[in-house]
């Protein structure tokens, strides 16, 4: 709408101000100069331009408003100029306090003594297909070890170094660039005293499917590797069926009874009492498995259960709210992306209700293209939750970047997990 300064109306319309009319008793005179009444809303021809005749009422809040708008324009300017100086911006390239891209995929993090620590695969080097993978498109990158960041705010990072490196030239080490490693995450048992880790390690066909550990006095490492298991040999999980235990050529729990269940992709968990739990992809990947640890968090507990039976749900983050387990995953596509899936457990070890894509905004049914690392409680803060998730690139994985977003929960307590360009964690408690 134009609205002329005051000073530069005509007299006539300053009358019509001061006289308080409606817009449509608004008398005034036509180019021919007869005098004509104009109905309300219209938008008479003035030497100074058109103008919109308002009823007095309206004309005061339209003034009020466009003082308001020139009090607001400079700071919106500003905005508009200067980035937020602390703020999460999903998928653009975060730089750690050294300027360098972060480094740390499929990670997961560790709060300990007023540190975070963000552990994740530090991949680098050209991205290749290899032969025995080609079927199913699994590019991949020279395994570059686990990496290790530092922060006390969330948003600025300090490289801390790898804090458990691969082995050149040892084709047959775990840990060989050849060999796979992924999704690395730590916990620390205060029993103990111990940082442990926790990996998927892999032969470079993805067949071994493996549950390495790794041990370490300090959080920066350097971590001493303690090998890797197929875990929960020669254990049934509590939920076994009858049918789970007969021997069939579809039957992958049976079939791993005895050398221990597959293991892809996982992550821990650490209860409020300090059992901690691995979820890990097994049975061909098609089947979770929640698995308690031993004390000291180095070994299966021998006591597990197999959850979203069949439902393929890799990439899982576990969290614990109000007293109930939640899991962000996403399905089984490789580092395509697809729907993120959400489930609610008052047990850990079941049932768990699925409860659908947490995801909401663009590209939420594919998961802002991304897949599920993580979930963490932000410190000091209640209820407050970040979801951390890697945006694969699959011919270029050294870049893939990351998408941190806040859980929230919906009237049923569902978690909902919204995109947003840039956003900041609010300063003070949440309820
Ligand atoms: C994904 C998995 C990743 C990685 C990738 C390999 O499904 O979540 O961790 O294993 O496949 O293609």
């Amino acid at each position: 709408m134009c609205i002329l300064e005051p000073r530069s109306w005509p007299k006539w319309l300053k009358r019509v101000c001061r006289s308080g009319l409606d817009a449509s008793q608004v008398q005034s005179r036509d180019r021919a100069g007869s005098l004509c009444r104009l109905p309300a809303g219209a938008w008479p021809l003035t030497a100074h331009g058109a103008v919109k005749l308002l009823a007095p009422s309206k004309m005061k809040s339209a003034l009020l408003s466009t003082l308001f708008a020139f009090l607001c324009l400079p700071a919106f300017l500003a905005a508009l100029a200067i980035e937020p100086l602390a703020a999460f911006w999903p998928a653009q390239i975060w730089k750690d306090t050294s300027g360098r891209p972060i480094n740390a995929h499929g990670g997961g993090i560790l709060l300990r003594d007023g540190v975070y620590y963000w552990y994740g695969e530090l991949k680098q080097g050209p991205t290749y297909l290899p032969d025995v993978n080609k079927s199913w498109g699994g590019t991949r990158v020279i395994t570059g070890g686990v990496s290790c960041y530092s922060s006390t705010n969330l948003y600025d990072w300090k490289n801390e170094g790898l804090v458990l490196p691969p082995i050149v030239g040892d084709p047959a080490n775990d840990l060989a660039c050849e060999n796979i490693i992924e999704r690395p995450k730590v916990i620390y048992n205060a029993r103990t005293k111990k940082f442990v880790m926790w990996l998927h390690q892999d032969s470079p066909d993805y067949a071994a499917a493996r549950s390495g550990v790794a041990v370490s006095d300090s959080p920066t490492g350097t971590f001493k590797y303690l090998g890797s298991f197929r875990p929960n040999a020669r254990a049934w999980p509590v939920n076994v069926t009858a049918r789970d235990r007969e021997p069939a050529t579809d039957n992958y729990l049976a079939r791993d009874f005895a050398g221990g269940q597959m293991s892809r992709d996982m992550s821990l968990f650490v209860d409020d009492d300090g059992t901690a739990y691995q979820f890990y992809a097994s049975e061909e990947n098609a089947t979770l498995h929640v698995s308690q640890l031993t004390e000291d968090y180095l070994r299966p507990a021998g006591k597990y259960a197999r959850i979203l039976v069949g439902r393929s749900t890799e990439a899982p983050a576990v969290f614990k709210r109000n007293g109930k387990y939640y899991l962000i995953a996403s399905g089984c596509s490789g580092w395509d992306p697809n729907t993120a899936r959400s489930a609610m457990a008052d047990n850990i070890f079941g049932p768990w209700t699925e409860l659908g894509n947490p995801c909401r905004g663009p590209h939420a049914n594919k998961t802002f293209f991304c897949q599920s690392t993580f979930v963490f409680p932000v410190a000091g803060q209640t209820n407050r939750f970040i979801a951390m998730f890697d945006c694969w690139k699959k011919w270029d994985l050294q870049n893939s970047c990351y998408v941190w977003l806040p859980v929230e929960f919906d009237r049923d307590g569902k978690p909902i997990v919204t995109w947003h360009k840039h956003w900041a964690l609010p300063v003070g408690k949440s309820s």
